[in-house]
């Protein structure tokens, strides 16, 4: 055994047990979440962790609950959250409703987008911006999606499906974000958009934000992540490194048909 020569402090036992409840791996981490849709048990004991800007791809079949385990994290209104903890750098998450995990830096973006109609691309991001925390400003904004930069005028809701999945990303960057909740982002886009989408989420972990991405098109997800969580009805059956799941058939071919 090595001896610690660092540690001068005669309390090791304390020093180690500190040391374990701060791991770098449990910067967001979910532990056995459990949530309902009136009395449908959907979200069935959900546990998950992540260091700091990593990327985790959560997958599975269609119903699987992936949405579900997104919302839960959001704290939208529903599912109801009946057991289990979810905390964010240190502070608790499950005792918060959705605009104090969205002031806290949770940002879902849900798999309509939800561009405002009848608003610029410009408009809908600075909306994002009434309330604080503000997040980053527009021009630094428009540097990472030169797209939107070059539609600042034009209404939101006329872009291209690719350009608004930008829009939203955008929009959720405009808030003083910690943890990006991405809900199919890729669906019904060209493969050359992916791939502009994929650049600017690796960007955006550059940048230091964590980011769980629920993805139909898993291979693709897998190649961007780091960790990857696998559900089947609600609950986890796989939770490893993307690598492991991208060099597994059987695992694949089990729960995510590819
Ligand atoms: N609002 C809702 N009310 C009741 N059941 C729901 C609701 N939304 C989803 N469900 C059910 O929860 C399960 C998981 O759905 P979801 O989380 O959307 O799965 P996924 O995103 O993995 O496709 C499905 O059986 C679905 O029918
Ligand atoms: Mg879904």
């Amino acid at each position: 055994m090595n001896e610690d020569t660092t540690n001068t402090n005669q309390d090791n036992g304390a020093e180690q047990v500190t040391a374990a409840a701060e791991s770098p791996s449990d910067y967001f981490k979910v532990d056995d979440i459990h949530a309902y849709y009136g009395e449908s048990y959907i979200v069935q004991g959900v546990s998950l962790n992540l260091r700091e800007n990593e990327i985790l791809a959560l997958l599975g079949r269609n119903g699987a609950g992936k949405t579900s385990t997104l919302k839960t994290i959001a704290r939208a209104d529903e599912p109801t959250l009946r057991k289990g903890t979810i905390t964010l750098g240190g502070q608790t998450v499950h005792d918060k409703k959705g605009f104090e995990a969205s002031q806290m830096g949770i940002q879902l973006v849900p798999e309509d987008r939800r561009i405002i109609p009848g608003m610029t691309v410009e408009e809908n991001i600075i909306l994002a911006q009434v309330a604080e925390p503000i997040g980053w400003p527009l021009e630094r904004i428009y540097q990472h999606f030169p797209r939107l930069a070059e539609r600042r005028k034009q209404e939101g809701t006329t872009l291209s499906g690719g350009e608004q999945q930008m829009l939203a990303v955008a929009r959720a960057l405009a808030r003083d974000i910690k943890l990006l909740l991405l809900d199919e982002p890729y669906e019904g886009l060209a493969p050359v958009i992916v791939h502009e989408i994929e650049r600017i989420l690796l960007e955006i972990k550059a940048e230091g934000i964590t980011s769980i991405i629920v993805e139909q098109n898993a291979v693709a997800a897998l190649k961007l992540a780091d960790r990857a969580v696998i559900l089947d009805t609600g609950e986890v059956v796989f939770s490893g490194s993307a690598e492991e799941v991208l060099n597994d058939e059987a695992l694949r071919l089990k729960y995510l048909a590819i």
